[in-house]
């Protein structure tokens, strides 16, 4: 997670950022505070990374790169290639971050130039690599992703411009399922993901637009930024235990739980076969 000491909206670079609206600082704090110490409380281990003062986006550490463990050089990074100039300079810090812990780095785009790929919109998961793209990923982001890890690629087109991420509309929750909002993507792509999905939880648009989707499963745990009752009842059915933490601060800048963290034990091998 990345500490938002600096975190507010600047610019409005997807539907729910409004300069006008800023972050209240304590809230902010507190909120993030909060998700550290429901991580903490379900299991997990959180690392922190300190914000650039210029780049008030950066608390969003998902959209940093995609960290593996495993892999012949044991651990390995692809960094993103941010879609907007606004956020470009964040792949700085990240490599530094990433190189000062003995981390392989692949980057997209050096000097500006390549394809655009944030990591918001990747998740490793039954083997493959499910990639969002369209509203921030580059299509061709997807066989440098394949090329660079020799891994399989799974690309679904996103065109709900409120789910400009993949982690709006998809959630793994465990081996067999995960959150899926099909509004999210076109009519070939979403029956390609619930063709993944062994036991989808399906949401409506109107579900998905809680940001429920936006959570980060630690176990059993699923810590959510909100979760509609019918959701909660699949959730609850199924043995998961949801934990609520309110992001209003977080949400001004477009994002929610799984946004603001980066998960690092994903693992080659194992999450993702390579080939
Ligand atoms: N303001 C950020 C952006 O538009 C929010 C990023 C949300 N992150 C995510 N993984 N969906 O880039």
């Amino acid at each position: 997670m990345v500490e938002p000491e600096h975190f507010r909206v600047d610019y409005a670079i997807n539907p729910y950022m409004d300069p006008r609206d800023q972050p209240d600082p304590a809230a902010t704090r507190d909120q993030w505070s909060a998700i550290a110490e429901a991580i903490g409380a379900a299991g997990g281990r959180v690392e922190v990374l300190g914000q650039r003062p210029d780049a008030p986006d950066m608390v969003y550490a998902m959209n940093l790169g995609l960290p593996f463990m495993g892999g012949p050089t044991g651990r390995l990074a692809v960094l993103s290639h941010m879609r907007f100039p606004e956020r470009r300079m964040e792949t700085e810090s990240a490599h530094a971050w990433f190189a000062d812990r003995g981390y392989t780095l692949h980057r997209f785009g050096s000097d500006g130039v390549g394809a655009h790929f944030e990591a918001g919109d990747a998740f490793a998961w039954r083997g493959e690599l499910v990639v969002g793209y369209g509203p921030r990923t580059e299509r061709l982001a997807l066989k440098h992703l394949a090329h660079e890890l020799d891994i399989t690629v799974r690309g679904v087109r996103i065109t709900h411009p409120g789910m400009y991420h993949l982690d709006l509309a998809f959630c793994p929750l465990d081996e067999t399922r995960a959150m899926v909002c099909p509004d999210a993507f076109d009519a070939a792509s979403a029956r390609t993901l619930l063709g993944l999905v062994p036991d989808p939880l399906v949401l409506t648009e109107a579900e998905a637009m809680t940001f429920c989707a936006n959570s980060v499963v630690v176990g059993r745990t699923v810590i959510m930024p909100a979760c509609p009752d019918r959701v909660r009842g699949q959730l609850e059915d199924w043995g998961f235990e949801v934990v609520i933490v309110g992001v209003s601060e977080f949400l001004k800048g477009g994002g929610a739980i799984r946004c603001l963290t980066n998960p690092l034990d994903v693992t080659l091998g194992r999450d993702l076969r390579t080939r």
